[in-house]
């Protein structure tokens, strides 16, 4: 092994271990997940599908990419006759791209005729949508026409009212739901009535908050949605890779495909080569997982654990927006303390905590937001609960509120580590 690298490994594998991680999107994968990623199957090239290969010696892929597809629909309570299913995505950006592919297929045969047609209506950024919903910077909003909904910028929650509006208005092929910073639950079948009002396949993207569903612990959005995706390494606690569910039925567009065959052409050979069997293998690892009694007692911890987490801050005066959480996840808004987003990112990751700073609705540069956004998912694995919360919140408070260095709970913070070491 190369000495440089098993050094930074090393290095980065402590670090893990003495920070405590509020990073809303990461977890911590199981040691089995990590074994299957660093397993022989990244040795292996099975471009195409289970018994369609357009390579040799792909018998146990196969078998591993099929199991991988019955586990993802068991996970989520779907039948394999109304959902298709593709495990095939390097991740959740590559899953959204080939959605957007399949189901904006007839775009160019519409070109040019008439009023432009709009394709995607997206959660914006700045209200807690993915860049992947139709933002400018990224090929969402580059290479298709996207419109973009948000919040209230009062009550922070998503505005339902405006966002009929704008379907009604610029008609989008597709309506995105989903979010990676929304505090609330999402009424996926409020949306869904407005996408199949306009004739727009609605997608659901559900990378945050799939453990979540998984367990009951948030209304799914399957019944009222046509395209459904999730990344599996958030609250899945999977490797870097995703998960596209389509319902089986005609494409509205093209009636010469179903929706899951052309969300399968889109994924390979539209926008990736080989699929990573190693990841999937790992995919299968943690859907396994995933179906297990304790995993459904983990989400409704990580559920406790925001609340909890939520309830000490607001006491120590910090603003939420929407004034709390009901998911995973919360936002600080750090406007009324003079602090920008990165300055508290940094202070806190100096001291040993991490967590990510957040645009907060009005806000004009991402780079330095108003708001840091705290989740629960990393520090449930680690075993924490709703006593540590507390702790860890009078520990943001003493490091953003108060003057003076943060010495005192750095100790801390490493002395309570200790007690909930890794899965690795
Ligand atoms: C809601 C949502 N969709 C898609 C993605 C993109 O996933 P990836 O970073 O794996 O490309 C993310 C990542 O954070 C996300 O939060």
């Amino acid at each position: 092994m190369d000495a440089i690298l098993k050094h930074l490994l090393k290095k980065e594998i402590l670090r893990q271990k003495t920070t405590i991680n509020l990073i809303a999107s990461e977890n911590y994968a199981s040691p089995d997940v990590l074994r299957f990623l660093g397993s022989p199957l990244t040795n292996k090239y099975s471009e195409g599908y289970p018994g369609k290969r357009y390579y040799p010696g792909n018998v146990y892929c196969d078998k591993i990419e099929k199991l991988a597809q019955e586990r993802a629909l068991k996970v989520f309570r779907l039948k394999a006759e109304s959902w298709g299913v593709n495990v095939q995505p390097y991740s959740g950006s590559p899953a959204n791209l080939a959605i957007y592919f399949a189901l904006l297929n007839d775009r160019a045969a519409n070109a040019g005729k008439g009023e432009p047609k709009t394709d995607i209506l997206g959660f914006s950024l700045s209200s807690g949508g993915h860049l992947t919903h139709g933002h400018k910077v990224n090929f969402s909003g580059k290479i298709f026409r996207a419109v973009q909904y948000g919040v209230d910028p009062k009550s922070g929650l998503i505005d339902y009212k405006k966002l009929e509006a704008l379907a009604k208005k610029h008609r989008p092929k597709i309506i995105v739901s989903g979010a990676t910073a929304y505090p609330r639950k999402i009424d996926f079948r409020k949306i869904g009535v407005i996408a199949g009002s306009v004739g727009a396949y609605h997608l659901a993207d559900i990378s945050h908050i799939a453990g979540l569903t998984a367990a009951g612990l948030h209304p799914s959005p399957f019944p009222h949605c046509d395209v459904a995706m999730t990344t599996t390494h958030k609250t899945l606690r999977g490797p870097r890779a995703a998960i596209i569910f389509s319902k089986r039925r005609k494409m509205i567009h093209n009636s010469a495909l179903m929706l899951p065959d052309a969300i399968d052409r889109a994924v390979f050979p539209g926008t990736q080569g080989g699929p990573h069997e190693n990841a999937v293998a790992a995919m299968a690892q943690a859907l396994e997982e995933a179906s297990k009694p304790a995993f459904k007692n983990y989400q409704k911890q990580i559920v406790k654990n925001a609340a909890a987490l939520a309830g000490a801050l607001k006491k120590s005066g910090f603003n939420l927006v929407t004034g709390g959480t009901d998911n995973h996840l919360l936002l600080i808004d750090l406007k009324n303390l003079g602090m920008d987003g990165l300055s508290a990112e940094r202070r806190l990751e100096e001291a040993g905590i991490t967590a990510n700073r957040n645009a907060i609705i009005g806000d004009a540069s991402p780079f330095r937001p108003s708001g840091i956004r705290l989740g629960t998912p990393a520090v449930t694995t680690r075993g924490m609960k709703e006593k540590e919360m507390k702790k860890i919140a009078g520990w943001i408070y003493g490091i953003l509120m108060k003057k003076g260095g943060s010495g005192a709970i750095k100790a801390e913070i490493q002395k309570m580590l200790k007690r909930f070491p890794l899965p690795y």
